[in-house]
């Protein structure tokens, strides 16, 4: 699944009606379009009267799409912005003043916004054009001198929080931060219930699939917080703290990760959560050397300013150390900034977490492949089940694919559940990147003569999954979006058997997979790969694939797991793209990579990486344009067929899948140009 936000994708806008969000909380925790209209001017009055009874009235009031723990996927307690503007999309910014209320986003979602907020009310930013100022430039250009804006400083990192104060002060105006969030004020004046904050239980990720123990983990944390001379880390990302724990949750969807806070000392581990800690969770806690003292989740703030004041009384230089992704308000509280007068030194960098957990260990690299086994069978029983349908008459429309490859993915061992809401674009629902039927309104059947784009992935205990097939249902593309298709193929070849040197940024490697469709004035909106999380998050910083590099990308190491996405869009006709995920692996002569014979230098010691594909699903061969491809393009492709069909025949064979074993046959069957 690509990354959201990689760019801003004007060329679809208009084209689409969108659903809301899967991220967002579906239509049962919504009750927004009953009286659109009414509730939302009462909303805004609401919260408009809360902002000028603060002690210093704010002259606008500023509602991020973002929970205290900056996660890409929000619980609804946390989507405040769709309860004030009545917009479900999964990104956008509000500022609320006392006589406007504007909302940024990009160009996915202007028509999906103008038909879901009251536009009497609301007027949209268009993010994605040069000429609309970005939220910035409209406060200090809108707001009179000595104006306040307000924010909930859990909704702001201290990354977004530096530039906009520093904007705002040149102008002689201030960036207040507000205590309660204003707009969960305001829901209670309204007097509607405020969803409750998802505690669910936790399970414990045995070493068999962590393949290293939690107390390691934290020992090599205190190693480098010795190096820092840090005192204290301070982790906020829940899929960190669920990765440093070897602990899962399941309090945001497709995520497997628990509302926490984590502080590691040099002689302490403390967890803030309000989720049970069972006695079987404490047992294997134990077990891999870790004794946690627990707190309420919402204590955190509080206890931070209590350690800033302790560790100023004992006189030494102290520095805590935390990710500049982190809130303002959690960087606020550890310097001690309300409560001393010379707040504590804070290192706020990229986290050591995220470093740590980029690199996958052996067993985790096990695991990938292993689930990645699984994850083929069931993409292909379900690519064959579609097939079969429409071909014998049969009507199917996209969620009814979707169910169904959850259903075959249910069958897989240590299955836990989609990684993301799957992309099921057929027709001209293929070219909206980020496509998400609704199941609500009339759905879409997959027409026999539609290209269709299914793009899905799976949460095990062993991996996470991320897949895009695209496939013609009556097997006879046009020679138009034959020749897109081979080449959107041949730019995943160019990055799937590239070799470049270790430590080169991911996004040197973004021109291979545009090669191909740029010698035909083609392109595609959004980046090209992104890191995944192992039995955690489908998108994982701090690298990436894409034309800009990545801010905090340490560079390209073996044990990596990233996808390698290219596609092409046109707009309102049909949608290409192909997905696998791969692991970065050392190359040398001896590897088994289809350039190492080829191979005659180590890029002077720096040393020769390359990729391995994980992901195992055939691509439609009647789409595929033999004659554009060259030779080592066609082996390329064989020679992965034919691995596909050796790594998932015999498994399909032994459960007596015969007619499925038949049709994988097929499908990976060499490959010659006529
Ligand atoms: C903000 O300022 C711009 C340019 O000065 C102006 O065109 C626009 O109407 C203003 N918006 C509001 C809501 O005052
Ligand atoms: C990969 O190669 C580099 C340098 O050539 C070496 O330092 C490193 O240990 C190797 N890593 C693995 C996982 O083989």
């Amino acid at each position: 699944m690509l990354l959201k936000c990689v760019l801003p994708i004007f060329t679809i806008a208009n084209a689409v009606v969108w659903s809301r969000s899967a991220a967002h909380g579906d239509s049962k925790h919504n009750k927004l379009n009953k009286e659109p209209q009414k509730m939302s001017v009462q909303r805004l009055s609401a919260l408009r009267a809360i902002m000028s009874s603060q002690p210093r009235p704010l002259a606008a009031y500023i509602i991020p799409t973002c929970d205290a723990h900056n996660s890409e996927y929000i619980a609804p307690v946390d989507a405040r912005r769709e309860w004030i503007s009545g917009f479900t999309g999964s990104a956008g910014t509000a500022v609320v003043t006392p006589s406007a209320a504007l909302l940024w986003t990009d160009g996915r979602y202007y028509t999906q916004f103008e038909q879901e907020a009251d536009m009497s009310l609301w007027t949209l930013m268009k993010q994605s054009l040069p000429e609309t100022p970005t939220m910035e430039k409209w406060l200090v250009s809108n707001l009179t001198e000595g104006a306040a804006v307000g924010v909930d400083p859990y909704t702001f990192s201290r990354d977004e929080w530096n530039p906009l104060q520093s904007a705002l002060t040149k102008h002689n105006m201030v960036l207040v931060a507000v205590g309660a969030n204003l707009v969960d004020e305001a829901r209670k004046h309204c007097g509607e219930h405020i969803p409750c904050r998802p505690s669910n239980d936790i399970i414990a990720l045995p070493l068999k699939f962590t393949g290293k123990c939690a107390g390691e983990k934290i020992a090599e944390l205190r190693a480098k917080m010795e190096d820092k001379k840090a005192s204290a880390l301070v982790i906020t990302a829940l899929d960190e703290v669920a990765y440093v724990l070897n602990l899962r949750g399941s309090d945001i969807e497709y995520n497997p990760v628990f509302f926490s806070y984590l502080i590691i000392t040099p002689t302490a581990v403390l967890l803030f959560t309000a989720n049970e800690l069972t006695a079987a969770l404490c047992l294997q806690l134990a077990e891999e050397h870790v004794h946690l003292q627990r707190f309420p989740y919402d204590s955190i703030e509080e206890h931070l300013r209590d350690m800033a004041k302790e560790l100023s009384e004992t006189g030494c230089k102290h520095s805590i150390w935390l990710s500049s992704d982190s809130s303002e308000a959690i960087h606020r509280a550890a310097s001690g900034a309300d409560v001393l007068a010379n707040p504590l030194n804070i290192i706020s960098e990229v986290s050591p977490v995220s470093l740590m957990k980029l690199t996958k260990n052996d067993v985790e690299l096990q695991g990938f492949r292993d689930c990645h086994v699984r994850d083929g069978i069931a993409v292909v029983r379900l690519l064959k089940w579609l097939h079969d349908e429409v071909d014998g008459g049969k009507e199917v429309t996209e969620i009814q694919a979707a169910d169904k490859l959850l259903e075959f993915r249910k069958d897989e061992e240590h299955f836990m559940g989609p990684s993301f809401s799957t992309i099921p674009g057929s027709g001209a629902n293929g070219a909206i990147i980020h496509y998400c039927p609704s199941r609500d309104g009339p759905q879409k059947t997959i027409e026999k003569e539609d290209m269709f784009i299914l793009d899905s992935g799976g949460q095990y205990m062993d991996g996470t999954t991320d897949i895009t097939r695209t496939r013609h249902l009556s097997r006879a593309p046009t020679s138009e979006q034959k020749s897109a298709f081979t080449r959107v193929l041949q730019g995943q070849i160019m990055v799937g058997a590239a070799l470049f040197p270790q430590g080169v940024k991911g996004n040197v490697l973004d021109s291979f997979a545009r090669h191909a469709l740029w010698e035909a004035g083609l392109d595609y909106a959004h980046g090209t790969g992104h890191g995944v999380g192992h039995f955690l998050n489908v998108h994982e910083g701090p690298c990436g694939v894409s034309w800009r590099p990545y801010p905090h990308d340490p560079g390209l190491k073996p044990g990596q797991v990233l996808s390698n996405e290219p596609g092409y869009y046109k707009v309102g006709s049909f949608g290409i793209r192909h997905e696998d995920l791969v692991e970065t692996i050392n190359v040398t002569k001896e590897t088994e990579h289809p350039r190492a014979a080829g191979l005659q230098g180590d890029f002077d010691g720096r040393g020769v990486l390359g990729f391995r594909t994980l992901t195992l699903v055939p691509h439609q061969r009647e789409c595929i344009d033999a004659s554009m491809m060259s030779d080592f393009q066609l082996q390329y492709i064989n020679n992965y067929h034919k691995r596909v069909f050796d790594t998932l025949g015999p498994i399909l064979k032994e459960r007596r899948l015969h007619e499925e074993y038949t049709w994988l046959q097929g499908e990976c069957a060499p490959m010659i140009r006529a």
